[in-house]
Formats: structure tokens, sequence, C-alpha cells
């Protein structure tokens, strides 16, 4: 299975503290069934430019990987980005997209989105230089922002949700609702720790297995693995 969205780089952003804790995020992860992760460290445009970043995560990444052994999930690296209006400007935006694909993961503001922040999410989707992926969409739905949502996903926006949103009584049963209607595209941990947030996201795999059937999770995860490989070199 698939984890799209994490903080297991160690030390370069507020997700894993070094190597010692990203090795046992790693291995929770393992044990949960995950056999790839999406590494998506914080990407701040006013903090630093989109090389500077990219500098930072591979330092990281290679000192991660020295003390990984092959029986961990493969690591492909990815970056969240903060939106801000202008974002679609940025130079090097591509750049930050997951692997060798042209998915863009972004993490919008949270509040009601203005028109205008809409509006330049759809442009950027129609434009063909990345694909959109709206991290953990679940957060925005309570500030009215589920006609923006209907509308993204008109233009192949796609979608990310957090292992939470399944795991919590009380946001399940929409989290099932929006997974069958075919809104929710891809899951994330979005562990940062090992402490105050872990992954919990085998738990919404068994749930998922649980509700709608093995095979309908190995689809899914089929599906995730054709955006991801598919759009190479793209
Ligand atoms: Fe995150």
């Amino acid at each position: 299975m698939i984890d799209f969205h994490s903080h297991i780089l160690p030390a370069v952003d507020d997700g894993s503290r070094d190597v010692e804790e990203s090795l046992q995020l790693l291995g929770m992860l393992k044990s949960q069934g995950v056999n790839t992760v999406v590494a998506t460290p914080h990407f701040l445009s006013n903090r630093e430019s989109v090389d500077e970043f990219l500098m930072r995560r591979q330092a990281s990444f290679d000192i991660l990987t020295s003390a990984l052994s092959c029986d961990f999930p493969q690591i492909i690296l990815g970056a969240e980005v903060a939106y801000y209006e202008g974002i679609s400007k940025l130079e090097g935006l591509h750049k930050l997209s997951v692997g060798d694909s042209r998915l863009l993961l972004i993490e919008m503001p949270m509040c009601k989105w203005s028109e205008y922040s809409v509006k330049e999410i759809t442009e950027l989707a129609c434009s063909n230089r990345v694909t959109i992926v709206l991290a953990h969409i679940e957060r925005y739905l309570a500030f009215h922002n589920t006609e923006a949502i209907r509308t993204l996903l008109g233009c192949d926006v796609l979608m990310q949700v957090n292992a939470s949103f399944f795991n919590d009584f009380f946001t399940r049963h929409k989290a099932f609702s929006m997974l069958k209607s075919g809104s929710i595209h891809f899951i994330g941990s979005d562990c940062h720790n090992i402490t105050h947030r872990p992954p919990r996201i085998g738990q919404a795999f068994d749930l998922i297995c649980k509700k709608s059937g093995p095979h309908f999770l190995q689809d899914f995860a089929d599906f995730q693995r054709s955006i991801i490989f598919s759009d190479e070199n793209g």
C-alpha cells in the first residue's frame, strides 16, 4: 500500500527529528502494510527558494538512505507545498512534484478559499504543467469549500485525505461516502513523529478492507501506482 503524505525525512521540517526517529517511523509504516511512502516535507516559498529546499531535502534523504536496509518501504521524494496567491508564477514549481511524476501536493489555507485561489488552482491544473493533488482535503470541508472542491474535481484536481478521516468515528461515514464517489485519490498518514503524530494508516486500510473488501483496496493501490508512475517524465 502507498502512504502519499508523510514527514519521515530527518530534520528537514517539523516532522522526524533525526535518522533514528525516521527509521522508527518507516518501521511502523511497514508493519501497517505500507511498501511505498511519499516523503512530503513542508515547502514554504517565503522561507527559501525551490532549489534551496531541494538541496536540503536531498541532503536529508541521503543521510537517511545510508542508514536504511532494503526491507524498508520504498521512499519517493515529494513536498507539501503551501499555497499562496501567485503560486502558479513560482519559478521551478514543477520541480516539487512527486518522484518523476507531475503530481504536486498542495496544502491550501485553513479558511474559505477565495475565488482567486480556486481559479488559480483550476488554471494550474488545466495548464498540464503539473497534476494538482490537494492535501488532507477533509480539513477544509468545515469552511464551506464543498462547492469549490466539486469545481476542482471537475478540473481533474486530485484529492488526498489523511488516514484519520477514516479512523475517526465521527468522520468515517463521510470518508467512505467520498471514497465511494471517487473523490479520494490518495490516503496519507501525515505522520510527523512517533509520539504525537505517529502513522496510523494501517487502521484506515483495515477499515477500508473490512467495509469494501480486499479487492477494492488492492484496486485502489493499483490505481494510485498507475497515477504515480504513468506520469513519469511527463
Ligand atoms: Fe503534512
